[in-house]
């Protein structure tokens, strides 16, 4: 079974003072879905961009708006973030104390619902969700901050999750997100993702160089 892989850039490396320029640049050159990391200076230590900037960015790309937050609470923001144009909210289950009540919102506002887990969350977090996940973010890196070193203890995390995938026989997306190179990128994919996120890989050399960076990523080189 090997699809081909998605990339899903993260803006947080975009130059931020031409944020709709890079979201159209990444997307001609050939990102399945535009990540965008939303953190709170709460839930981690840093503050980026609301649901405010992901509307004014919709305009720029017709790819999937891959929302990825970090913030706590969730619930009372799902629908901020669904109305500004996100496809797929993904949250971590630390955020609140009713991780499938916030699946299901997500799901109830036509959206894809999507469950990320730090370096020390356990995988048998899944236990009880895992049929209602159509996403699965697996951090290799602590939450906060683009350009971090891969934590390689989260390949064996990658294997685990695969497995249990397969299992059950879903169609639930693999995503992986933090320090992905191109170095790391074939290990995370012979491990079993399907999605990579990639920020400081993405966009490092500027806008002529995003589609090499991007096939580069994906193996295609
Ligand atoms: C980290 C974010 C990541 C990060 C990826 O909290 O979730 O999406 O920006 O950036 P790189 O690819 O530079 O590690
Ligand atoms: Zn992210």
């Amino acid at each position: 079974m090997s699809h081909r892989v998605k990339i899903s850039p993260s803006i947080l490396s975009a130059d931020f003072a031409r944020l709709g320029e890079e979201v159209r640049a990444i997307s001609e050159a050939g990102a399945d879905y535009i990540h965008i990391d939303v953190m709170d200076g709460h839930f981690v230590p840093n503050i980026t961009i609301g649901p405010d900037v992901v509307k004014a960015l919709k305009p720029y790309s017709d790819r999937p708006f891959d929302v990825h937050l970090m913030i706590a609470p969730v619930d009372p923001y799902v629908d901020a973030f669904a109305d500004a144009g996100a496809d797929i909210i993904t949250f971590h289950p630390e955020a609140g104390a009713h991780m499938h009540r916030t699946i299901q919102m997500i799901k109830a506002r036509g959206l894809k619902a999507g469950l990320s887990l730090n370096p020390a969350t356990p995988i048998n977090i899944l236990d009880a969700v895992l049929e209602d996940l159509d996403l699965i973010l697996v951090m290799s890196v602590n939450p906060g901050f683009g350009g971090q070193s891969f934590i390689e203890s989260q390949l064996k995390k990658i294997e685990e999750i695969r497995k249990r995938i397969d299992e059950i026989g879903k169609d639930i997306e693999l995503e992986v997100d933090g320090g992905v190179n191109f170095d790391i990128a074939p290990r995370v994919i012979a491990a079993g993702a399907t999605v990579l996120v990639a920020g400081t890989a993405t966009f490092k050399g500027g806008p002529t160089a995003y589609g090499k960076n991007i096939s580069t990523l994906r193996g295609q080189s």
